[in-house]
């Protein structure tokens, strides 16, 4: 049913022959915007270009700093180099796994010199951004992050690419993964909880002069046609992408919920093995919503053993991230060393990503809360 239907869609873009941007992406940006309570949704051509053209688009670069968590995919890192700008991490919270919003503060106050003209890392750099990573689908701590972007006046990037319709308690309202920054942005890689067939995602903004640069820097800074006002890039995003994405978009709830509902079994099968959990510290307020769980990720010591066992039986793991960005060979001259974040390096020894997708039978789940019930009494 649902791959006619996106056959059918894929087969209107053709006839059409508008392959870049066009209709379907303008409807999905906009779609997308009106879920997250966004004003503006700009289509990319990836998650990765998406973070590139923010970054761009508020003029960050050499010289500059952008505080981000180490325990993440490379792109957080990797696109505060390409635009020549400098990384600087803070260490993640045990609990949530995200950056941790008082470690950015002692960060702040220890490691930075204030200024007329703003906050200067010691080594010189203008820290002008804060990037979290609402990381497996869990936003980080949205309202400690504004608060303290606001009163060092830095911009609050999200990395929502993992958490598109996460939610966050803000007093007595919810708010949106990638709607309380300056911008925040989302991945539709094909595994994401909302997946392209390729590579696609989007910016979302409630700022409209942010929003004019975005769209505008998204198509080499061209405006009007063949003039430019600024170097921007080829990050569009193509219409054959949005078409699918627009046909899935309806069920993202039902298989963000269902994904809820398979990570609650294993809550429940895998308690009391004295293995670290997801926790969802937003679910009074926001129900299932507090956690799409793109990922859903354990702590054991016996990490590698545990992944050798499952594999023998067929189940397949992952293990979101093996190697801290910090102790990266690319970032080495960062200057960062081994034990600079200890939390962030114990949990890349300790994690693995257990098997969920929408499509997770019961049985086939039985068999994998089984297998490890099994490995922990040997
Ligand atoms: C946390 C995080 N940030 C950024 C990205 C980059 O997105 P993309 O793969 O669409 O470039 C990803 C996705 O893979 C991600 O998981």
């Amino acid at each position: 049913m649902l791959r006619t239907e996106i056959l059918t869609d894929l087969e209107q873009v053709c006839e059409s022959q508008a392959f870049i941007l066009g209709p379907k992406v303008g409807e999905l940006e906009e779609r997308i915007a009106d879920f997250t309570g966004s004003k503006f949704g700009i289509g990319t051509s990836s998650g990765t270009d998406a973070q590139v053209l923010i970054l761009m688009a508020l003029g960050i670069g050499p010289g500059d700093a952008v505080i981000t968590t180490p325990f993440t995919f490379f792109s957080t890192a990797g696109t505060i180099v390409r635009v020549r700008a400098k990384p600087f991490f803070v260490d993640i919270d045990p609990a949530s796994l995200n950056l941790s919003v008082p470690k950015l503060e002692e960060f702040l106050k220890t490691e930075c010199v204030t200024s007329e003209s703003g906050v200067r890392t010691r080594d010189g750099f203008n820290v002008r951004a804060v990037i979290p990573v609402h990381l497996f689908g869990l936003c980080a701590d949205l309202a400690e992050l504004r608060r303290v972007c606001h009163q060092w006046k830095l911009s609050l990037i999200e990395d929502a690419a993992q958490a598109l319709g996460a939610l966050f308690p803000d007093g007595d309202r919810q708010i949106k993964a990638g709607s309380v920054g300056a911008a925040g942005f989302f991945s539709f890689y094909p595994t994401k909880n909302l997946g392209a067939f390729g590579d696609a995602g989007l910016v979302v903004t409630s700022d409209p002069d942010l929003a004019k640069k975005l769209q505008v820097m998204r198509n080499h800074g061209m405006e009007p046609k063949y003039y430019h006002e600024a170097v921007g890039g080829n990050f569009r995003m193509d219409a054959l992408q949005a078409a699918v994405l627009l046909r899935k978009f309806g069920h993202l709830e039902n298989w963000s919920k269902k994904r809820w509902s398979i990570a609650q079994r294993y809550q429940s099968g895998l308690a009391g093995l004295g293995i670290g959990l997801p926790v969802e510290p937003y679910h009074e307020s926001c129900g299932w919503r507090g956690h799409i769980y793109h990922q859903f990720v354990i702590r054991t010591p016996q990490r590698d053993q545990l992944r050798a066992a499952l594999n023998e039986q067929g189940v397949g793991t992952e293990i979101y991230y093996p190697l801290p960005l910090h102790q990266q060979r690319c970032f080495q001259d960062l200057g960062y060393r081994t034990g600079d974040f200890p939390i962030a390096e114990q949990t890349a020894k300790e994690c693995l990503a257990l098997p969920i997708f929408p499509e997770l039978t019961d049985d086939e789940q039985a068999m994998v809360i089984l297998k490890i019930r099994e490995f922990f009494a040997r």
